[in-house]
């Protein structure tokens, strides 16, 4: 998605727009741009189609520098990748940059066309850039102007703008995309996210939906949606800045991969007693309240969503709690009947998922008993307008794959059904159970991560495919979901997931000796029923790859078979650690392709749009 950065400082900003540019660079986008306030030369405007290095280059030949500048890192929505498209967009003196999309842009763009102005875009942004104009022209106050035009728009932008006869001021705007204002010692700096921003400061202050800013060198105003001056506090951000370096690492995804271990023990630092959970994690509302929770939903989004699914088995299984799970894309725009006493659970590892952030705000008109935001931002929109929190401690995830971020969110979730467990007095023996399968939960991630070598060679296999099933049962369904969503989203393979007892009511007329077919059998209750699945496959020349558990007998070696095995493990975790090979195959088998791992085509790492 687009990404912004701006700033106003006593150095020149050039260098560090473009390094916020570079960090942004994992969510994903099609071109660049940069508009600075060049130091007596007016706005100097350089824009590139591709990557930032292509901006970088264009800079070279055509130098910019100055105290006040904006930048961008554009993903298409209204008009093609092109360098007319590309951010900064420019009205006269004015320029704008913007994430989101302006929906009456249409109406806007006529009535404009009408007064005189001349597009030179297909974009909703260069809307944004004349409205301001216009109003400019007839009030010459430019914070008004903005206001004025900020209250015509209709959909969800970050905004930020500058004016080349205000060299020291830069104003910026949120509503329905993330923004933040860093602090520095007398400079100030925006951006869509903090990370772009941590080679300057690691203080900031976090807008609030409808909330504007004025920002110089040494002043920094914020005001609501109603004009009402308001202070946004000052956060440290707590993650070191070389956590977003990839270090020794090929790609961010195989570094994630790896992190895991130490992710998972974050999460649950300070979460687990000796036999029980600490239910005062989630705070003293939501922990006297854990006991009248009679329903549950969850709404999430892609990776997010399937840790969802996930959950439904072990809420409704050991908390005896009702449990329905719902992409938020869906849930957003439905008729809901929200039974008494339910709580709605959203999960999102950027906490600015355009649609799980719409659902969680449509929730709050239907009757829930509260809502709570499982995340693993701590300064997200859905954090802070959740009622209650329980934040997963992955670190930064820069990869598009989502990895540690989906880990992280099945232990936040085992924790939680646990302490939902425990506070409705259910078997005392599950509940100690998963603690102590918690805390070996680390070292056990650790051994499956030693499975890589094995899983390298593995990849090979599917060099020339073009399909691939992935089939699981109870807990392992989601996670063959999550399978085939990761080898689907980065090495381009078309893969597809079922509950394995499916396979006969259609997809078994897909397998033959082109299909590989990845199953994931543990050791556990509907192991059986899997096997038999298995052999259906086995029958039809189908290649199989199953991720096993050591402790069960696998039957003599076959060229159509392999199994790879992994340690014995408590069913409660089970999910978890069998999610690791699968995240290896989808890694190696995109190496094998030669895709861009970390930046798959088309996609971004927030999704801040619907
Ligand atoms: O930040 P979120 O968890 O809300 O993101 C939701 C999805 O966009 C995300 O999980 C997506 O499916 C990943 N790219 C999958 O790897």
């Amino acid at each position: 998605m687009c990404g912004i950065v701006g700033a106003v400082a006593q150095r020149n900003i050039t260098p560090i727009l473009i390094e916020g540019l570079r960090r942004l660079e994992y969510r994903g986008y099609d071109s660049a741009g940069v508009a600075v306030l060049a130091d007596g030369n007016g706005i100097k405007r350089v824009r590139a189609v591709g990557k930032v290095i292509e901006l970088e280059n264009a800079l070279a030949n055509s130098p910019a520098n100055g105290h006040l500048g904006i930048a961008h890192t554009r993903w298409a929505t209204h008009g093609k990748p092109a360098e007319h498209n590309a951010h900064p967009h420019i009205s006269g003196k004015l320029v704008v940059v913007h994430n989101g999309i302006i929906e009456n842009h249409a109406p806007l763009r006529k009535r404009l066309i009408d007064l005189g102005y001349q597009f030179t875009s297909e974009t909703d942004t260069e809307v944004v850039a004349h409205l301001i104009a216009h109003y400019f022209q007839q009030n010459h106050d430019l914070l008004e102007a903005f206001r004025t035009a900020l209250g015509e728009l209709h959909g969800a932008y970050a905004l930020a703008l500058i004016h080349e006869d205000q060299p020291q001021t830069l104003y910026c705007a949120r509503m329905g995309s993330p923004l933040v204002i860093g602090e520095g010692s007398e400079e100030h700096y925006i951006a869509s996210d903090p990370l772009a921003l941590l080679q300057v400061t690691d203080r900031f202050r976090y807008l609030e939906e409808g909330d504007h800013a004025r920002l110089s060198m040494t002043r920094c105003e914020i005001w609501d949606s109603r004009n009402n001056p308001v202070d946004r506090p000052v956060k440290r951000y707590e993650h070191a800045a070389h956590s977003l370096e990839k270090g020794e690492y090929r790609h961010y995804m195989l570094k994630e991969i790896f992190e895991q271990p130490q992710a998972i023990s974050d999460t649950l630092s300070g979460t687990l007693g000796d036999d029980h959970v600490l239910t005062a994690v989630l705070g003293p509302e939501a922990e006297t309240r854990l006991a009248d929770i009679a329903n549950i939903h969850i709404v999430a989004c892609g990776t997010s969503y399937h840790a969802g699914l996930v959950a439904r088995y072990w809420i409704e299984e050991q908390a005896g709690i009702p449990c329905c799970v719902e992409v938020a894309s869906e849930y957003r725009y439905r008729t809901v009947v929200v039974p008494a006493n339910t709580l709605l659970i959203t999960i999102s590892q950027s906490g600015e998922t355009a649609d799980t952030l719409a659902a969680l705000r449509f929730a709050k008109d239907q009757g829930y008993l509260a809502t709570l935001a499982i995340c693993n931002v701590a300064g997200s929109s859905l954090v802070r307008e959740a009622d209650w929190r329980l934040l997963t401690h992955a670190g930064p995830e820069i990869g598009v794959a989502s990895t540690k971020a989906f880990t992280t969110q099945l232990v936040a979730l085992l924790w939680l059904t646990t302490a939902l467990a425990q506070v409705r007095n259910r078997d005392s023996a599950v509940i100690q159970r998963n603690v102590q399968a918690l805390k070996t939960l680390p070292q056990v991630i650790q051994q499956s991560l030693e499975l890589a070598p094995r899983i390298t060679s593995l990849a090979e296999r599917f060099a020339n495919k073009h399909h691939a099933l992935f089939l699981g049962r109870g807990t392992h369904y989601p996670i063959a979901m999550e399978g085939a969503l990761k080898l689907k989203e980065i090495s381009y393979i078309h893969a597809e997931a079922y509950a394995a007892g499916e396979l006969k009511h259609g997809p078994l007329a897909l397998v033959d000796e082109d299909m590989p077919v990845v199953s994931v059998a543990p050791s556990d209750s509907l192991l059986e029923k899997l096997k038999s699945n298995l052999e259906e496959v086995r029958a039809r020349g189908g290649q199989l790859i199953t991720f096993a558990c050591e402790t069960i007998e696998q039957g003599e070696p076959d060229a159509n078979h392999e199994v790879i095995t992994l340690p014995w493990v408590e069913d409660c975790i089970s999910p978890i650690v069998y999610t690791i090979p699968l995240q290896l195959l989808s890694y190696h088998v995109a190496l094998v392709k030669g895709t861009d791992v970390d930046k798959p085509r088309n996609l971004a790492k927030s999704v801040t749009v619907e």
